[in-house]
């Protein structure tokens, strides 16, 4: 330990702490700023951004001894009672959105600011090493352009009101301070214990998890090793309510690299003084079936389904033409697993309550997309009631499906449950990239046929999706694929399947637009290449086909919003 001295905003503090202690971590922790974010801790992401001595950097890379004697800016210096200007152009122009990367962005935009204006290059460059998951930058870049035509300072939120007025988010003026309470920024109380994951490092194996009493004798700090056997009520949850089918901990079976095996329950120090290769377990790693087409031949790989074949989604409408001399254009099309990557790792805090009835309940402060979702699970876990469960959702900084499904929610429960003190996990990043649910992956066939003047006849689909070794939410992905990815187009005959295969991938899960996405690829490009084919340009070969008002839908919908793709294509 050593004394160091911090400016932080123009405010003298004295810090007791190791020197590689992380500028990061001494603000968030030791000064309690946490309006200074933490996305990777590894100066990737720039959420971290600070100003040291005027000069931008991740306070996640900077020792706590090489900003001894400096002055540092956070987010909680860039305002006063009122938002500066630079806050207040974020609130308008919509530029915080999840909110986790706007203090970094922010900071980094703070240092742009003169007379004359930046320019958009300049800006542009300023803000590079701050990375948003949310608004694609052009809101961003626009709100600290805007500051070239406004000379007044910031006003409050809320303040632009009236018919026709731009509406400002109700929690905009938390994400523009750094006030906004996201997973990690929950404090915990002085008793909490910090809760560690130990994961598989094997796609498929058996294992056995031996005795750790030695474990725990070696280090006073650790508490406690959760197993599979320690869970009182169902070691599975689901997005399904017939399929409880991923286990909180394995149980003698991983079934993708990354699943949880056991979780390590002490002090924060403590646990990061453990190596995983200490935790006495014993491997026996199987064959693992990575690919699609060796999943369809393999033995069962999701514990309660007894194919690989999760499920599949069937569209069935007229029947698609062969005869020759009509247009024809197919193809197959191949995607990858892809992550979500928020910028925000998962992060949860839960503590036991004691009822004043004799009722004990459980509640969970955690980053999440989806509270109800959760207490369910917490609830069917623990083998408790769902009213005794309490999920106090933070803000959620970034999600994108990813976080509809379960991370840290079960487990921090169960230690808080079983240990009766309060339990704190947060993921790393590679953690959370290790764990999280991903786009499912695709191999996909498609088949169009349209007549000589360019109308859509036909339509063919085949694709398979890799949903990895549990459900989640494949079969939304397997039942919506078939109802678009014929795409924004009116065609008369559509025969379109879709099935969510089981292999030894991480989960897939949902990721803004559930398997839609991939199979726009197979359509946008059949109809490419049909215009192509026809001499008909694209654009007008998209608007000859586009559903308008009236039309009926492959499944039998009609078009109720005279604003389809058509009118959007004529404006
Ligand atoms: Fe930038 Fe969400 S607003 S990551």
């Amino acid at each position: 330990m050593s004394r160091f001295r911090l400016q932080v905003n123009g405010e003298q503090h004295v810090v007791d702490a190791h020197p590689l202690t992380r500028l990061s971590e001494a603000l968030r922790q030791n000064l309690e700023m946490t309006g200074t974010k933490v996305g990777c801790d590894a100066g990737d992401c720039g959420a971290c951004t600070v100003l040291l001595d005027g000069a931008q950097v991740c306070a996640c890379l900077v020792p706590i001894a090489h900003a001894d004697g400096s002055q540092i800016v956070t987010v909680e210096g860039l305002g006063g009672d009122e938002l500066s200007a630079l806050q207040a152009a974020f609130a308008e122009h919509g530029a915080a959105q999840c909110g986790i990367c706007t203090p970094g962005m922010l900071i980094a935009a703070s240092t742009v600011l003169k007379d004359p204006p930046p320019t958009e290059a300049e800006v542009l460059d300023a803000l590079g090493g701050v990375l948003c998951r949310c608004t694609g930058y052009r809101k961003i870049v626009q709100a600290v352009m805007s500051l070239g035509h406004r000379k007044a300072p910031g006003t409050n939120p809320g303040a632009s009101s009236g018919v026709g007025a731009r509406a400002i988010g109700i929690d905009a003026q938390a994400k523009v301070t750094g006030s906004a309470c996201f997973g990690a920024d929950v404090p915990p109380p002085a008793d909490a214990l910090a809760l560690r994951v130990v994961r598989s490092p094997h796609a498929s194996a058996t294992f056995e998890l031996g005795d750790c009493s030695g474990l725990l004798e070696r280090h006073t700090g650790l508490v406690r090793v959760l197993r599979a056997a320690d869970i009182p009520g169902c070691n599975g949850f689901g997005i399904y309510p017939d399929y409880k089918d991923q286990p909180v901990l394995a149980d003698g079976i991983a079934r993708y690299r990354g699943e949880a095996v056991c979780a390590l329950v002490g002090t924060p120090e403590t646990l990061d003084t453990i190596l995983d290769e200490e935790v006495p377990l014993r491997w026996l790693p199987q064959a693992e079936v990575l690919g699609m087409e060796d999943a369809l031949d393999a033995a069962p790989i999701n514990p309660v389904f007894d194919t690989n074949i999760l499920t599949e989604g069937v569209v069935c409408t007229g029947t698609v033409p062969n005869e020759d001399g009509l247009a024809q254009a197919s193809g197959n099309f191949t995607t990858a697993f892809v992550e979500h990557a928020y910028i925000e790792p998962e992060a949860g805090l839960a503590r036991r309550i004691a009822g004043t009835d004799g009722i004990d309940r459980i509640e969970i402060a955690v980053s999440t997309q989806s509270p109800y979702m959760d207490r369910d699970e917490v609830a069917n876990v623990l083998g408790i009631e769902p009213t005794r469960v309490r999920i106090r959702p933070t803000a959620c900084g970034g999600g994108f499906g990813g976080k509809l499904d379960q991370s840290v929610q079960p487990l921090v429960a169960l230690a808080a449950w079983l240990v009766d003190r309060p339990v704190r996990c947060v993921y790393k990043r590679s953690e959370s990239m290790a764990s999280s649910t991903k786009r499912h992956p695709a191999n996909m066939q498609g088949r169009a046929l349209a007549d000589r003047n360019g109308r859509l006849l036909g339509f063919e689909f085949r694709g398979d999706f890799n949903t990895g070794a549990y459900a989640s939410w494949g079969p939304t992905v397997a039942g919506r694929v078939p109802v678009h990815c014929m795409g924004p187009y009116r065609v008369p005959n559509v025969d379109a399947r879709a099935r969510a295969i089981f292999t030894n991938g991480p989960p897939s899960g949902a990721f803004r637009g559930f398997g839609v996405p991939q199979a726009a690829i197979v359509h946008e490009s059949l109809v490419d290449e049909l215009a192509s084919e026809l001499g008909i340009d694209p654009l007008v070969f998209r608007k000859r086909n586009a559903l308008r008002a009236g039309d009926t839908t492959a499944t039998g919908q009609v078009i109720r919003s005279s604003v389809g793709l058509a009118e959007c294509l004529e404006q």
